[in-house]
């Protein structure tokens, strides 16, 4: 079997949180989550995290995978480090797995690179590490490799040589071991080195030792194995993150301007000729179809826009817009709300809870809470639905064709029927029949030459 452990009982302090490090997000996903998909996607058969004083929290927050946690104890009476983390899944290793070993803190890891480590390691080798090369390799162990060019030692940064020092290619502490040859080196892992811990990377020794062969699969893109440690160290993954997501979905055929201030959940979906501009952020299951615009300070969650829709600055949130529609400039779309085909929602327009209908219009400064609105029906300036007595909230239902003039309020429960007519200034508080005019509101008096008299009062 293919079985991944995943270390992540490092105690992060650099982070200074006291949050879990693997538990921090990156474009809305928790750093470990990406790591678990990442294995997933490798095609192992079984996930095991290694969780220390944070393993409650792991527990917790990753209730809804299927993983086995192992507990690591952290204190002075215990060992310390990755070797010692590893061994303590000895019971759940058989000798003919392949494990794969994984830490929660390199989350820019790609599925495709664990396939492809996988595949070089595959009956070849009886462990292989993954690899790459930078420009700046201080602290990190280096590659050392024979005359043939074959693997033939890992040097930790402090123990290298100065011809050692020069070699760019460095471990990622990512790599693949057969069980077999796990669980005999393990067990000759040592805590006798400066640091007083053991160190996982001592397996290579051991096993080269025994003439086991040792593969190494190079990374091309070295930020792959970026390891985040501060929350500095996280804004950069983001960044490196957003550039591999808004990347993609420009080869997919989607327009953006200024590509660094889009931000782009690796959850949401797009399609063709989407475009988008400055600043828009795209949340958690969003789907964006074809030809669609999207402009300005735009923040869309959990939210289906259909084809040819233009958005100009606006929040959407659980809502719907079909093809055709356009939104804002800043409009707030909320909680089940659903913009139908060729909808106007201009400025200034809150809608919650709510369905408009194909062909309706609601230009300016309008409230539509909990109401179901017909086809073409004309919300006019200023017309608020009162859905809410203090209590209680209530639905109405304006039916097709309907004529809601400006400045009207329509208090819940009311139900205005087709082709009505309701004239401004209007407090609806009574169904509006069909085909009717409805005016509630005190009939204009003007009293003649009031000023005047009033001015001889005055004097
Ligand atoms: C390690 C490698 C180094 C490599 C580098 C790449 C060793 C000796 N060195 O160093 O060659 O270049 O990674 O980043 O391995 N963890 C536990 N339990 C422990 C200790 C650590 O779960 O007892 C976890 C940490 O949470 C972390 C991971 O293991 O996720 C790596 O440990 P870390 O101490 O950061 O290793 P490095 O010093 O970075
Ligand atoms: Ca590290």
């Amino acid at each position: 079997m293919k079985k991944a452990i995943i270390l992540a009982a490092g105690e992060g302090t650099r982070m200074k949180s006291k949050k879990s490090k693997v538990l921090h997000t990156l474009l809305g996903q928790k750093m470990i989550s990406y790591v678990l998909e990442s294995a997933k996607d490798a095609g192992v058969d079984e996930i095991i995290v290694i969780g220390g004083k944070n393993l409650n929290e792991l527990k917790n927050e990753l209730s809804g995978e299927d993983i086995r946690f192992v507990e690591q104890p952290i204190g002075d009476e215990f060992p310390y480090g990755t070797g010692y983390a590893v061994s303590l899944c000895e019971e759940y290793i058989n000798e003919k797995d392949e494990i794969l070993i994984l830490t929660g803190d390199t989350p820019l890891i790609r599925g495709e690179s664990l396939k492809a480590l996988m595949a070089e390691h595959k009956d070849h080798y009886g462990a292989t590490v993954l690899t790459a090369d930078i420009d700046d390799p201080t602290g990190y162990g280096r590659i050392v490799r024979d005359e043939q060019g074959n693997f033939h030692k890992i040097v930790e940064d402090r123990d290298c040589n100065e011809e050692e020092k020069r070699i760019k290619e460095f471990n990622s502490g990512l790599m693949i071991v057969n069980g077999k040859e796990l669980i005999e080196s393990l067990g000759e892992i040592s805590d006798e080195n400066d640091q007083g811990e053991m160190y996982l990377t001592d397996i290579f020794e051991i096993l080269h030792g025994k003439d086991c062969a040792i593969g190494t699969y190079k990374l091309k893109d070295v930020n792959e194995v970026y390891g985040i440690n501060s929350k500095a160290q996280l804004s950069f993954a983001e960044e490196i993150l957003r550039e591999r997501i808004n990347g993609y979905w420009m080869e997919e055929g989607v327009v953006m301007e200024n590509p660094s201030t889009i931000t782009i959940e690796p959850t949401v979906l797009l399609h063709q000729d989407v475009i988008l501009s400055s600043g828009v952020r795209l949340y958690g299951d969003t789907e964006v179809l074809e030809n669609t615009k999207i402009t300005g300070d735009c923040e869309i969650r959990n939210s289906k826009i259909g084809k040819g829709v233009v958005i100009q600055s606006s929040y959407i949130e659980d809502s719907e817009v079909k093809d055709f529609a356009d939104v804002g400039p800043f409009a707030h779309l909320r909680m089940n709300t659903v913009i139908g085909e060729k909808v106007h929602i201009g400025n200034f327009v809150e809608v919650k809870n709510s369905v408009i209908e194909q062909g309706s219009k609601a230009g300016h400064l309008v409230y539509v809470g909990d109401a179901d609105v017909g086809t073409d029906v004309n919300i006019s300036c200023g017309v608020i639905f009162a859905n809410y007595d203090g209590k209680n909230k209530y639905r109405s239902k304006v039916d097709d064709g309907a004529f809601i003039g400006s400045n009207v309020n329509l208090v819940a429960p009311v139900h205005v029927k087709e082709e009505s007519f309701i004239a401004c200034g209007s407090t609806i508080t009574e169904d509006v029949e069909e085909g009717s005019l409805a005016i509630a509101r005190a009939r204009q008096v003007n009293k003649k030459d009031w000023y005047k008299k009033k001015k001889d009062e005055w004097k």
